[in-house]
């Protein structure tokens, strides 16, 4: 920890970096990781407040973590958000919430009132300010204050975009909104998106990265010059929390040694 100016308490925790052999070592390490924090945060307050992923990677851990129910960790103590979804309905293959209705929820005890899902069949507009209310309501926060998750989950994609945070998105830069929905051109869709705000006052990050295809960005993301327009990855940056990225050998294939 570094003091900066007395006042502010600046957590200069370097990110830490994991390389797994493969994905499915990846997806044991992200289950595992994910129960240590969720049985820590339980016993510290009584509940676990996580956004999920989308995307393909995370289904791997999904599925360990509802088929090694671990019983130590209580899921009625789990409140279950997003870090972002495609404004599609909830029954949609592309749907991130579906593919965790599939992959887990539908398989672990978690109260349908703890899943807050993003309506990504409403207007993206209104849809990412419900959101935002569900936040507040949930978590008992307005601003200036910001929702505390436990964990965020993360995925990147072969271009450094994480969340629905892409490249020269107006996105990576707000500062006052927790949720945003934008057009991504280079999807030819909308998407909705937690901000680097909201990100940025988790306690965990932890990114779970696998491919070959990911190895440029990521060698770009946490090797090279800070560019966020270009890696918007990179603008996800806790203050006071930690930032783990859990990464195959092929995705790490052009980190330095
Ligand atoms: C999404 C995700 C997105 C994803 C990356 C990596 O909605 O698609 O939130 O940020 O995590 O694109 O996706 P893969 O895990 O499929 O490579």
């Amino acid at each position: 920890m570094v003091v900066v100016g007395g006042d502010r308490v600046v957590n200069m925790t370097k990110p830490e970096i994991a390389v797994l052999s493969d994905p499915a070592a990846l997806a044991h390490e992200a289950a595992r990781r994910f129960v240590a924090i969720a049985r820590s945060a339980i016993a510290a307050r009584g509940q676990f407040y996580v956004a999920l992923s989308g995307g393909s990677t995370p289904r791997a851990m999904n599925a360990l973590l509802s088929s090694e129910a671990d019983p130590a960790l209580d899921w009625t103590r789990v409140q279950v958000f997003w870090g972002d979804e495609r404004c599609v309905p909830p029954d949609h293959p592309d749907s991130n919430y579906g593919m965790a209705r599939q992959t887990l929820l539908s398989k672990v005890d978690v109260p349908d009132q703890n899943v807050h899902r993003m309506h990504g069949e409403l207007d993206p507009a209104q849809a990412a300010l419900e959101y935002e209310t569900e936040l507040k309501r949930t978590f008992r926060v307005d601003h200036p204050q910001l929702p505390y998750f436990d964990l965020i989950l993360l995925g990147m994609g072969p271009d450094g975009h994480t969340a629905s945070l892409f490249p020269g998105t107006a996105a990576i830069h707000e500062h006052r909104r927790w949720v945003v929905a934008h057009h991504v051109e280079k999807l030819h869709a909308d998407r909705i998106t937690l901000t680097p705000p909201v990100l940025n006052s988790a306690a965990h990050i932890l990114f779970l990265v696998s491919g070959p295809e990911k190895a440029g960005a990521l060698q770009s993301v946490l090797e090279g010059a800070r560019q966020v327009d270009r890696y918007p990855a990179q603008i996800v940056l806790p203050v006071d929390g930690q930032t783990t990225w859990l990464v195959d050998q092929a995705a790490a294939a052009n980190l330095s040694p």
